[in-house]
C-alpha cells in the first residue's frame, strides 16, 4: 500500500507531539494542515515538510485526497470540530475529550456510525509499555484481584485559567484519563458506587468510587482536586503488587516484598510516552478498517464517560 495521507487540523502544543512521531513511522505521510492562526500552521509546515496550507477543513479534503484526519484543536474545540470532520467520510482520530459532557460524545459516535467512519480516540496512556508489563506480571501469577487508581487534578493550577465550560467538565475533559485507566485494566464494570463533595467546584472536586469489573475484580477510585497527591495506579494480584507512581514508572513486588522495576520500552522514552504505539495502532485502523485493542473509539469513549458520570454524580 502507498503511503497513508494524513491531514492535520490544529498546530497546538500535542500536534508537535504526533508529528514527531508521524515522522519516525514507515507509510505515514502529512500531506496538508490547517489550523485557526494560519501562522503557526505555516510554522509546523515548515518544521515537518507539510507540503500544503489550508485555510479550513473543506480545502483541507480538497485539495490534499486525504487518506485520514487527525482532529488535534483545543479540548472545547474538539466536539465541534469534529462534527464537521465526520460528513466527509475520512477515518478520524480525535484527540480526547470527543465531547465535554457524554451527550456530546453519543451524539459524534452516532453520526460516525451514520456516515460509517473509522475512528479512534487519543487516550494515549492506554499504550504505555510499562502498563503492558504489569498486566503480564499479574498474567504471570494468576488473575487480577483489584485496581486502585488515584486521578487527583493539579485544580488550583486549572481555575480560573481555562474555558468556564471545560473547568466545569473537567472530569470529563480531563479526569476521563485516569478513569479511562479502571476499564484497560479491569475491563467492563457491573456495578459501581461513588460519593462526591465539593471545596470549591459547583459540580465536585472530590470523588471517591468503588466497583465490580466483571471478571469479579474489583476496583479503587479517588480524586481530591484541591490536594497534591498526581495520578498513580495500583495492580492487586495473586501474591503480586504492580504499582505505577507517576504512571510512567513501574515496579513489582512478590510476597518477599523485594521491588522490581519494569523498563518503559524506547518508544516511550523517545516521544510522549504511548504516542509511538498509539499512531501505529492508528495506522493499522486506517488500512484494514478495524480497531485494535487497546484502541478506544468514540463508542468506548461514551463508556469511560458514562463511568465518569457515575463516579461524578452528575
Ligand atoms: N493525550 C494527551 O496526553 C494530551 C495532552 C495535552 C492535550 N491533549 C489534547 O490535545 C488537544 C490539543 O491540545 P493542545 O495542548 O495542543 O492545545 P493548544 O496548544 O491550545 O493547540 C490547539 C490548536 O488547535 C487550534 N484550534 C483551536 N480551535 C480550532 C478550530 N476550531 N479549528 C482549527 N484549529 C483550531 C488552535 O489554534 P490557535 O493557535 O488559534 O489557538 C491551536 O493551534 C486537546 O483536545 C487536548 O485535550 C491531549
Amino acid at each position: 500500500m502507498s503511503d497513508i495521507k494524513l491531514g492535520i487540523i490544529g498546530a497546538g502544543s500535542i500536534a508537535v507531539e504526533h508529528l514527531k512521531v508521524i515522522r519516525d513511522i514507515d507509510g505515514l505521510q502529512v500531506v496538508g494542515i490547517t489550523s485557526r492562526t494560519r501562522a503557526k500552521a505555516e510554522t509546523l509546515a515548515a518544521e515537518f515538510n507539510i507540503p500544503s496550507i489550508c485555510d479550513s477543513i473543506e480545502a483541507l479534503v480538497e485539495r490534499c485526497h486525504l487518506d485520514a484526519m487527525m482532529i488535534l484543536v483545543s479540548a472545547e474545540q474538539v466536539f465541534k470540530v469534529s462534527q464537521v470532520a465526520v460528513l466527509f467520510r475520512i477515518p478520524l482520530f480525535i484527540e480526547k475529550p470527543p465531547g465535554l459532557v457524554p451527550e456530546e460524545t453519543r451524539m459524534l459516535a452516532e453520526l460516525a456510525k451514520k456516515y460509517s467512519v473509522a475512528n479512534m480516540v487519543g487516550y494515549n496512556r492506554r499504550y504505555y509499555s510499562v502498563f503492558h508489563k504489569g498486566m503480564d506480571v499479574i498474567k504471570e501469577h494468576g488473575k487480577l484481584l483489584g485496581i486502585a487508581v488515584e486521578g487527583h487534578e493539579r485544580f488550583w493550577n486549572i481555575a480560573g485559567k481555562v474555558n468556564k465550560t471545560l473547568q466545569s467538565n473537567w472530569i470529563y475533559a480531563n479526569s476521563t484519563h485516569t478513569i479511562d485507566l479502571l476499564r484497560l485494566f479491569g475491563g467492563d464494570i457491573h456495578n459501581i458506587s461513588a460519593v462526591q463533595n465539593s471545596c470549591k467546584e459547583k459540580n465536585g472536586d472530590q470523588f471517591s468510587a468503588v466497583m465490580e469489573f466483571e471478571n469479579g475484580a474489583l476496583g479503587n477510585y479517588i480524586a481530591h482536586w484541591y490536594s497534591p497527591g498526581g495520578w498513580s495506579v495500583k495492580l492487586f494480584g495473586e501474591g503480586v503488587t504492580v504499582e505505577f507512581r507517576p504512571l510512567e514508572r513501574g515496579v513489582w513486588m512478590d510476597t518477599s516484598f523485594k521491588e522490581n522495576e519494569i523498563n518503559p520500552d524506547d518508544v516511550d522514552l523517545k516521544y510522549k510516552p504511548g504516542f509511538f504505539r498509539q499512531m501505529q495502532t492508528f495506522a493499522h485502523m486506517v488500512k484494514t478498517g478495524e480497531l485494535s485493542w487497546p484502541g478506544m473509539d468514540l463508542e468506548a469513549s461514551l463508556l469511560t464517560m458514562e463511568m465518569a458520570q457515575k463516579i461524578s454524580g452528575r
